[in-house]
């Protein structure tokens, strides 16, 4: 009977502990890269907005949301961890398997991209957290 009762309040903290954790975790893990206030985004995510227009939109699409050729971002974000995405600008990746040719470039050594790589991933994780509609973002700190 004792040994009974302490079981049942073993799992009633087991349960009490998850419930917790699954509370504290997203909280933790809710700290995005970017500030969007009232529709409007910090300067890094507009940054990041200028540099994938530079240099990813001709492959990817506007806006992160993929081409015939590249990738929808947004949803790939959604997967890929922010050192995934960082490895491969910097490297870039080759698929070659079942004949395909789709090729993306390494951005080692471009300095726009490169120097800014926070940046991007900032703005292609708003897009891709649904936070950011499509489109050119308005900038809230305009200085
Ligand atoms: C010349 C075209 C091209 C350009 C420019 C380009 N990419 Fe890519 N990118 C691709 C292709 C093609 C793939 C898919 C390669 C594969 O199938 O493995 C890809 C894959 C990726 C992936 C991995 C996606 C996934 O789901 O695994 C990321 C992240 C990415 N690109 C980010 C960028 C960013 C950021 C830029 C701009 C700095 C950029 N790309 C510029 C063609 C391009």
């Amino acid at each position: 009977m004792v040994l009974r009762f302490s079981a049942r309040s073993g799992v009633a903290a087991i349960g009490f502990f998850v419930l917790c954790t699954s509370i504290a975790v997203p909280a933790r893990a809710d700290n995005p890269p970017y500030n969007i206030k009232d529709g409007k985004v910090d300067i890094h995510v507009y940054n990041g907005y200028r540099r994938y227009g530079d240099s990813c939109m001709r492959c990817h699409g506007p806006d992160g949301a993929g081409s015939s050729y590249a990738p929808d971002l947004t949803n790939s974000l959604k997967h890929l961890s922010e050192d995934q995405v960082k490895e491969t600008i910097i490297n870039g990746r080759q698929n070659l398997a079942n004949g395909q040719d789709k090729v993306m470039p390494s951005f080692g050594t471009v300095a726009d991209v490169v120097n800014y790589l926070d940046d991007i991933y900032a703005y292609l994780k708003a897009r891709s957290d649904g936070k950011l509609p499509r489109g050119r973002p308005e900038r809230y700190d305009d200085n």
